[in-house]
């Protein structure tokens, strides 16, 4: 017996690091998963990974209302319901200075971590007929500043806000909404930042972050994914409007 059988989620973000983790997981616990990503070649190398019979993808820019709605569509035609919305795509921006940072970098983070949240927001929990939970994906740069990732560190804040009020605004329909905010995670996000701050030598970023960790670790795809089961299961039925850091100690 699955803790999430003839569950229907959606999991932006779908084919990267910690969106297919979830997938999986999911899909061992019994669920029917709709991966949604802006890639087609990484959604179509997903579903081969996977190769599960209850997945199937969606090519979906979360910052566009017309995809989300594509998404939507999609999964009810599949699967005729939808209980569970992990809101999870993500873009890292470039690490520079208030003072330097790229207008344009800045527009395409706040579209796909901040507009993407409140649009998939707005689009998907009205459909979840059934009640249901939606997890997004912060960070521990939702929780405090980090010098050079303004863009991100903003957007990450921003979504507790959403969160927030969408806890209140769906608790009559028995819809729960949280964050999880992750530590550093040991995925192909982390290698880009990392050789983006120390192009000469990505290790020595990864070191200076490990150090960071009292855990003195990243946290794996896999291990944001089981926070993403216990809240998206029953077993978080009372929990809703919170936020859930994973991150080996970072924050304390
Ligand atoms: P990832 O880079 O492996 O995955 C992100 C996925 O989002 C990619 O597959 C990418 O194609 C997709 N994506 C990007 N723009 C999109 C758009 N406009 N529409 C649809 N999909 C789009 O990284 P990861 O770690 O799996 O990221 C997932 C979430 O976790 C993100 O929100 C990220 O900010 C957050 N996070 C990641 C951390 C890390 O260290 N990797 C730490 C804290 C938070």
């Amino acid at each position: 017996m699955g803790r999430l059988n003839d569950k229907v989620a959606i999991i932006t973000g779908g084919a990267g690091g910690i969106g297919m983790a979830t997938a999986k997981l999911f899909l061992d616990q019994g669920a029917k998963v709709v991966i949604a990503d802006i890639s087609k070649e990484a959604l179509e190398q997903a579903s081969i990974e996977i190769n599960h019979e209850n997945l199937s993808y969606c090519v979906v820019d979360v910052s566009k209302p017309k995809d989300n709605e594509k998404m939507v569509a999609h999964t009810l035609e599949v699967h005729n319901r939808i209980d569970i919305f992990f809101v999870n795509a993500g873009i890292e921006g470039t690490s520079m200075s208030i003072a330097e940072y790229p207008n344009d970098i800045f527009d395409q983070v706040i579209d796909v971590n901040l507009k993407g949240v409140w649009l998939g927001c707005k689009y998907v929990i009205p459909k979840m007929k059934a009640g249901g939970s939606v997890m997004i994906t912060s960070s521990v740069a939702g929780l405090k500043g980090f010098p050079g990732l303004g863009a991100y560190v903003a957007t990450k804040h921003a979504v507790i806000g959403i969160m927030r009020v969408a806890a209140l605004e769906f608790a009559p329909n028995k819809i729960r909404v949280n964050t999880i905010h992750p530590g550093p995670v040991n995925n192909e996000m982390m290698r880009r930042i990392e050789k983006d701050i120390s192009p000469k030598n990505p290790q020595e970023a990864l070191k200076g972050f490990e150090a960071a960790v009292p855990f003195g670790r990243y946290v794996e795809s896999r291990e944001i994914a089981d926070m993403a089961l216990f809240l998206a299961s029953d077993d978080s039925k009372m929990i809703t409007g919170c936020i859930h850091v994973v991150d080996g100690g970072m924050l304390v």
